[in-house]
């Protein structure tokens, strides 16, 4: 695990991997991490670059900007924005910066130090109350779903971002259980209302999943962002993006197919006006974690790297 001084766990998964695909040794250009997190891979990068060489990370969740800060404090050319990745636009502005000239990260999902908090409500492994916000100054958390929701709306977001076959039942539950204040309650009510199946996967996984991507529009945002980015790219940037299960990777791989493509216009559209082909793939396949670091750190297990280029 990587430590530092204020307690903040992570561990930086396919750290090599997804700074080698930035090629930023002695660079001097721009690059961004639109999720800091504990900083691991921001620190590979800043070990990497020239001192005129800059980067700019971002995170929403406080105690990860804390923790970054402390962690990377002898960095001079590192810009540290506690604020949503889909603002990376107008922060990039505010810096004088028109483009993003090596190249940007995401790596998507809960940090280490989220999932395992006692107190923000990510893992059904710990009793705290329904949390789940990655900025704990937003307004929606998981309380404000699992209890105002409609039975249809929990539905729809069980289906669509847990992929979960018994929804309905779910969803029934939870609305006859109301209030549901814990983890611990709802992992209860998941419990009661799905038949005992034999699975590798935890009975509350899809559900906390799905409950998360909710609580964080983390589909949307990443959507939103990755055409903000690859429009900020500068020809010859790298776009490197990690993702942890198949609603992500799906996105991931479905846009930068989209903008490898020689057009991206509406079929109705008589004239292309789209600017043509953006990216080219750098692997054609995602990468997977090395078996050596699946065996340190079971979670990487599931991480997909897909790589393409600003052309
Ligand atoms: C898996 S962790 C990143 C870990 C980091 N790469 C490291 O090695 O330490 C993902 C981080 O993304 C952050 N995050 C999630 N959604 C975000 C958003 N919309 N804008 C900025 N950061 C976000 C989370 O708060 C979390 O700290």
């Amino acid at each position: 695990m990587e430590n530092n001084l204020t307690q903040f766990k992570h561990y930086t998964v396919m750290k090599n991997e997804v700074v080698d695909s930035l090629n930023c040794y002695d660079s001097d250009k721009i690059f961004v991490d639109c999720t800091l997190g504990g900083g691991g891979h921001s620190e590979e990068i800043l070990k990497r670059i020239s001192k005129k060489g800059r980067l700019i990370a971002f995170d929403v969740d406080i105690d990860a900007i804390n923790a970054a800060k402390e962690r990377l404090k002898n960095y001079d050319n590192l810009t540290i924005i506690n604020a949503s990745y889909n603002e990376v636009d107008l922060y990039l502005k505010k810096l004088n910066i028109e483009k993003i000239t090596g190249g940007v990260i995401f790596d998507l999902g809960a940090s280490y130090h989220q999932l395992t908090s006692p107190v923000r409500g990510f893992s059904f492994l710990k009793d705290s109350p329904l949390d789940m916000r990655f900025d704990q100054s937003a307004n929606k958390s998981a309380w404000d779903v699992v209890n105002r929701y409609s039975e249809k709306e929990l539905v729809y977001i069980f289906q669509n971002y847990g992929e979960e076959r018994f929804s309905k039942r779910i969803a029934k539950a939870i609305v006859s259980n109301r209030p549901i204040n814990t983890t611990f309650e709802l992992v209860e009510i998941i419990r009661k209302s799905t038949p005992n199946i034999k699975s590798k996967i935890h009975f509350a996984t899809r559900v906390f999943q799905a409950l998360r991507i909710e609580v964080n529009s983390e589909l949307l945002n990443f959507e939103n962002t990755l055409y903000k980015v690859i429009n900020l790219m500068d020809v010859g940037a790298i776009i490197s993006l990690l993702s942890f299960h198949s609603l992500e990777d799906r996105l991931s791989k479905h846009t930068l197919k989209l903008y490898c493509s020689n057009c991206r216009c509406d079929l109705s559209s008589p004239v292309c006006n789209c600017g043509g082909k953006m990216l080219e793939l750098v692997n054609k396949k995602p990468i997977s974690a090395s078996e050596e670091e699946i065996r340190i750190n079971p979670p990487s297990r599931s991480a997909k790297l897909r790589i393409a280029k600003r052309v």
